[in-house]
């Protein structure tokens, strides 16, 4: 498999066709923003972990019966994966405060909800990604209804698999990001990327933070956080 020409560049991968239709190819980039890019920088070797971490859970969640975009890892940044149509839908589920979840509703980060919070962004960059409802989206025809609810359903699904899975490596998964394709048959795959741009990771005990938010917040030890998670998923996932 073969790039051709590149068709998309976004803040942190960049998007190839290759010479099957229904397929592309995502190099990983090393590149990393915040806040709708106000922040740039760079996080040294994060294209390479984000590629590997993402494939690693893509194809855990296949086993659990999830559909994703993943086919094939291809070298240490780039991947196979199916062409979609991105629903322009950030859908965000969150078990523990944190984040812009704290800060609108003014609450401390760190309360363990009883049960797991849903929220879906618009995805556009010029109004800085909005929140919206479910009504919202299907009146601005982000989605239909059915589609709606099958995201729903397989992100509650993605999460249950993901925090039993980061419990088991002494993490504790406090919120994080996905984004959802149709196939040309209309059926919902999950698509983008699982990584910690897109996750916060806390140690279970120390509550460190190992992900973006180190970077996000300028807390120093990026590329440490980013190797430290990459370190126990490839453990966890080689031991089964
Ligand atoms: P938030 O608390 O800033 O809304 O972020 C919630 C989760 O979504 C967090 O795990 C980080 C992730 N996220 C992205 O993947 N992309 C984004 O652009 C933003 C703002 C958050």
């Amino acid at each position: 498999m073969k790039k051709l020409e590149q068709i998309y560049e976004g803040k942190a991968k960049k998007v190839f066709s290759t010479d099957d239709p229904r397929l592309l190819i995502v190099e990983y980039k090393d590149d990393a923003t915040a806040f709708n890019g106000l922040k740039k920088g760079t996080i040294s070797g994060k294209g390479a972990i984000n590629n590997q971490m993402s494939n690693r859970m893509m194809q855990l969640l296949e086993e659990q019966g999830i559909p994703t975009h993943f086919v094939e890892e291809l070298s240490e940044r780039e991947t196979v994966v199916k062409r979609v149509s991105i629903v322009p839908l950030e859908v965000i589920i969150r078990n523990i405060s944190a984040g812009s979840f704290a800060k609108r509703y003014g609450v401390e980060e760190g309360i363990v909800f009883d049960e797991p919070t849903i929220e879906f962004s618009y995805k556009n960059d010029e109004l800085g990604d909005p929140l919206i409802n479910d009504r919202h989206a299907i009146a601005m025809k982000l989605a239909t209804r059915e589609e709606i609810d099958r995201i729903t359903e397989l992100a509650f699904e993605v999460n249950s698999f993901m925090r039993g899975f980061f419990s088991g490596i002494g993490v504790d998964l406090v919120d994080f990001k996905l984004e959802f394709g149709r196939l040309p048959d209309g059926s919902i795959i999950l698509a983008d990327e699982v990584s910690p741009d897109t996750c916060r990771f806390w140690d279970s005990v120390t509550h460190e933070k190992l992900d973006k938010d180190r970077f996000r917040r300028d807390l120093g030890g990026v590329e440490d956080a980013y190797r430290e998670i990459m370190r126990r998923v490839s453990g966890k996932a080689g031991n089964r």
